[in-house]
């Protein structure tokens, strides 16, 4: 990637949905637990590639609120994984200057995560390279209802009159508040949809939908999409001259 990509990129928001560990897994008759393995692996390196790509925020889905959904063995398997992997990337993450925040509904997390998302926010809240968001128990109308209750009880208190509720003022509310909104989401494996991901903050962003499933997903496919982005013409609803 040249120095005018550089430039033309610099500050993005790019949003992933990583998906595809199961295939990968089954396709090499491997546990689909080895499939999420290997996918840390890869957003370990696309972490470490962000900066140069002038990408400045990362966010991307790991658990969804539909995810409960699967067998017992893979929920408990993820839920390990993620905290060994706070526990196991602090330090790095932190050399990296990454600031780490979580997404999702907690309150249906155990309490040991709970307490490795706030000890990781709190160790790398000064950091300002790479803003990271991990959604985890995260589903974009729980999030949304979640906001609502909170904007609902400020109008029954009093604090607040219903012609006040604007735009911005949603976006405060969400778990998002103060990241600006994606440019671009990505999705691996194939699959078009977006599973119930950033619904309200992705109303403009770009979709890039990519056969390639996560665990193949390295620096050159995500400088590959990043490219493709870049020569993108984004109007928000208006006429280009
Ligand atoms: C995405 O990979 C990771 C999570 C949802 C946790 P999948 O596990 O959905 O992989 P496929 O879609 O079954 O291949
Ligand atoms: C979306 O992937 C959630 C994550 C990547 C964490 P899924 O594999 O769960 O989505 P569906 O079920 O195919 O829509
Ligand atoms: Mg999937």
């Amino acid at each position: 990637m040249n120095t005018a990509d550089n430039r033309a990129l610099r500050g993005l928001h790019v949003a992933i949905i990583m998906d595809g560990n199961g295939r990968w897994a089954k396709g090499r008759g491997l546990p689909r637990l080895m499939g999420h393995r290997e996918g840390v692996h890869r957003l370990k390196e696309v972490v470490r590639a962000c900066p140069d790509l002038g990408v400045q925020f990362l966010t991307v889905y790991a658990f969804s609120t539909e995810n409960w959904r699967r067998s017992r063995r893979e929920v408990t398997g993820l839920m390990a994984m993620f905290a060994r992997s706070i526990r196991r990337e602090a330090r790095e993450l932190q050399k990296q200057g990454v600031r780490m925040r979580f997404i999702g509904d907690r309150s249906g997390l155990s309490p040991v995560l709970q307490n490795l998302f706030a000890w990781i926010e709190d160790l790398t809240a000064d950091n300002t390279r790479l803003h990271m968001t991990v959604a985890i128990n995260y589903g974009g109308r729980d999030e949304i209802v979640r906001a609502t209750r909170a904007i609902c009880a400020a109008v029954a208190e009093g604090r607040l009159r219903p012609d006040e509720v604007s735009e911005s003022l949603v976006s405060d509310h969400l778990d998002t508040q103060g990241l600006p909104d994606p440019d671009l989401v990505i999705r691996t494996s194939g699959e078009v949809r977006s599973s119930n991901f950033l619904p309200w903050q992705t109303a403009y962003s770009e979709y890039e939908f990519t056969p390639v499933l996560w665990p193949e997903f390295d620096r050159t496919e995500f400088e590959r999409v990043l490219h493709g982005y870049g020569l993108r013409e984004r109007r928000f609803g208006a006429v280009t001259a």
